[in-house]
């Protein structure tokens, strides 16, 4: 069989969705990619202890080591050559690429967002915030959404999105819990296996 897609995933924190792209590959649901790299803004991240345990290469690109968004990128840059990945997930990455990262890797890195983009999304709507100002407004229903990443942020290509419904009581962490579960943890696998197997199909066609 063919060389699969060497897939490259960039956190910052818990790393549940990470989880979620590698409990797949075991499932065999994602069977055209691989993780071979994991890469994270923070040092103190549980999503590093993920990759350890699954025995795969991870490290902290922090900006405390590493001082400026120009360096940090240049590191990032040079381990994404080491491992000669061909696509980058931002799972829970919190760190905002500059337009010349993302202008090097077009429709090759997707995003998870948690609301259906374009509502809640674009500039500092992350984290709990996301959920925080679906609920202000009322919504009753929400989401979450894969897309590619380019210059604007949460501006690039939907993939595909799921609906979740927003119940009465929900607080933010309730809502985020099961944005994750129902949606999140279904998208970016589903994701990264299209898009590796578009990866694969192009190679072959070469
Ligand atoms: C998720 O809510 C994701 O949508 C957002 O950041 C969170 C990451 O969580 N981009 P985790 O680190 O995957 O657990």
């Amino acid at each position: 069989m063919n060389e699969k897609a060497r897939v490259a995933v960039m956190v910052s924190g818990g790393g549940t969705n990470l989880q979620a792209i590698l409990d797949a590959e075991k499932a065999g649901t994602i069977r055209s990619g691989e993780v071979v790299l994991v890469i994270s803004s923070s040092s103190k991240a549980y999503a590093l202890e993920r990759a350890k345990l699954a025995g795969i290469d991870a490290y902290a690109v922090t900006k405390k080591k590493y001082g400026t968004l120009e360096k940090i990128e240049e590191k990032v840059v040079s381990l994404l050559q080491e491992y000669r990945i061909d696509l980058i997930v931002l799972a829970g990455f919190l760190t905002v690429l500059s337009p010349d990262f993302t202008a090097r890797y077009p429709r090759r890195i997707l995003n998870i967002h948690p609301s259906l983009i374009p509502s809640f999304s674009g500039d500092g709507f992350y984290g709990l915030r996301v959920h925080e100002e679906a609920l202000k407004r009322g919504v009753k229903i929400t989401g979450a959404t894969v897309h590619f990443v380019n210059e604007i942020t949460d501006g690039g290509e939907i993939i595909d999105q799921k609906a979740v419904n927003v119940l009465p009581g929900d607080t933010p962490e309730i809502l985020q819990k099961r944005v994750m579960e129902e949606a999140e943890w279904v998208l970016l696998p589903k994701a990264v296996e299209s898009v590796s197997q578009e990866i694969l199909n192009l190679r072959a066609a070469l």
